[in-house]
């Protein structure tokens, strides 16, 4: 494979741009030449391709966002929008394709590889964590260590006023980013899509934890459960404890990436390119018990995501 391209699509995530770095020197280093699509599949389809040169990517490894932006693109899930995808990718002679974005863009990562024969490669770059194929996605960890940071702050202000804190983070079906920060902080209490909650437990579990001695709590509440002020108002309406939501929002998602998500990115990218060159297509890479793996990309965005029930109990466990 001599011509590759590279786009990134969706919500964006910290790393992305270090996994840029990795696929364009990667493809250099095999002889290829590496074209970036801008605005992930809308780029594609409006043809704003670029050539991208070593010195494309200086400097970007520690920059949060994307170089090559992005978006979500509905268009492609039409036939229309496909063909206009595929008409660019053969006007540029693009032979393989590398896609990083989450579980709307691998379906589009897919559909290309199944329906058009383009080989494809997918790499998981979402805050979210929400692809049960791969431990940990791209974005993931920044994301949750800007979450703790954002904890730790309101941990201060509501000890001294003796308060209830209801965090809001991201993740509308995956409860990931509330569990990982929620026990990483010392949260008291999270609430998850997957979980069903009952106010009066969590009520109960404030009370108990002020009985024990504690002055504040924090509760982290995914999003896609209910908004922070939502939430607020209907725990207040149930405690005499002074109740403050606050919602972190895209912050989570900007930001330099952490070492876990720059040697991830490092690692994605060189595996994706490695795989092109070899003429492998259609897989998604990802990280598995500490290694990177590979697998049929079809089979990877059908895997339902699943729950750590273990780690939900650990932070009941511990967090009293
Ligand atoms: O998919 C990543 C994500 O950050 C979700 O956690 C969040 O629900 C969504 O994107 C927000 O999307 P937007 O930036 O389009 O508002």
């Amino acid at each position: 494979m001599k011509r590759i391209g590279l786009l990134t699509s969706g919500g964006d995530a910290p790393g992305m741009n270090a996994a840029i770095r990795a696929v364009v020197r990667s493809g250099i280093y095999f002889g290829m030449e590496v074209f970036g699509i801008e605005r992930g599949y809308a780029g594609l389809m409006d043809d704003n391709v670029i050539p991208m040169e070593m010195r494309s990517v200086s400097n970007i490894v520690q920059c949060g966002g994307t170089r090559l932006r992005t978006a979500r693109c509905l268009e492609m899930m039409t036939k229309e929008g496909q063909e206009k995808a595929v008409k660019t990718l053969e006007k540029h002679g693009i032979e393989g394709l590398v896609v990083i974005g989450g579980d709307g863009s691998f379906r589009g990562a897919k559909t290309l590889s199944e329906d058009y024969g383009v080989p494809t490669i997918g790499i998981p770059g979402t805050i979210d964590n929400d692809l049960e194929y791969t431990d940990y996605t791209l974005g993931f960890d920044t994301a949750v260590n800007t979450c703790l940071d954002i904890i730790n702050k309101l941990r201060d202000t509501m000890t001294s006023h003796e308060r209830v804190s209801v965090v809001e983070v991201m993740g509308r079906r995956c409860g990931d980013i509330a569990l990982y920060s929620g026990i990483a902080s010392g949260a008291e209490i999270i609430v998850v899509p997957e979980v069903a909650f009952d106010m009066q437990d969590i009520v109960d579990r404030i009370n108990r934890s002020r009985e024990r001695g504690k002055h504040s709590n924090i509760i982290v509440v995914a999003e896609g459960v209910m908004g922070a002020d939502e939430f607020a108002k209907q725990l207040q309406a149930n405690t005499t404890h002074s109740v403050r939501p606050t919602c972190i929002g895209h912050v989570q998602r900007g930001g330099s990436p952490t070492m876990a998500d720059r040697m991830l990115a490092a690692q994605f990218g060189n595996k994706a390119v490695r795989l092109l060159n070899e003429g492998i297509g259609n897989r998604a890479v990802g990280i598995r018990d500490n290694k990177i793996i590979d697998m049929d990309i079809i089979e990877a965005v059908s895997m339902k995501k699943t729950f750590n029930y273990e780690l939900y109990e650990t932070l009941q466990m511990i967090s009293m």
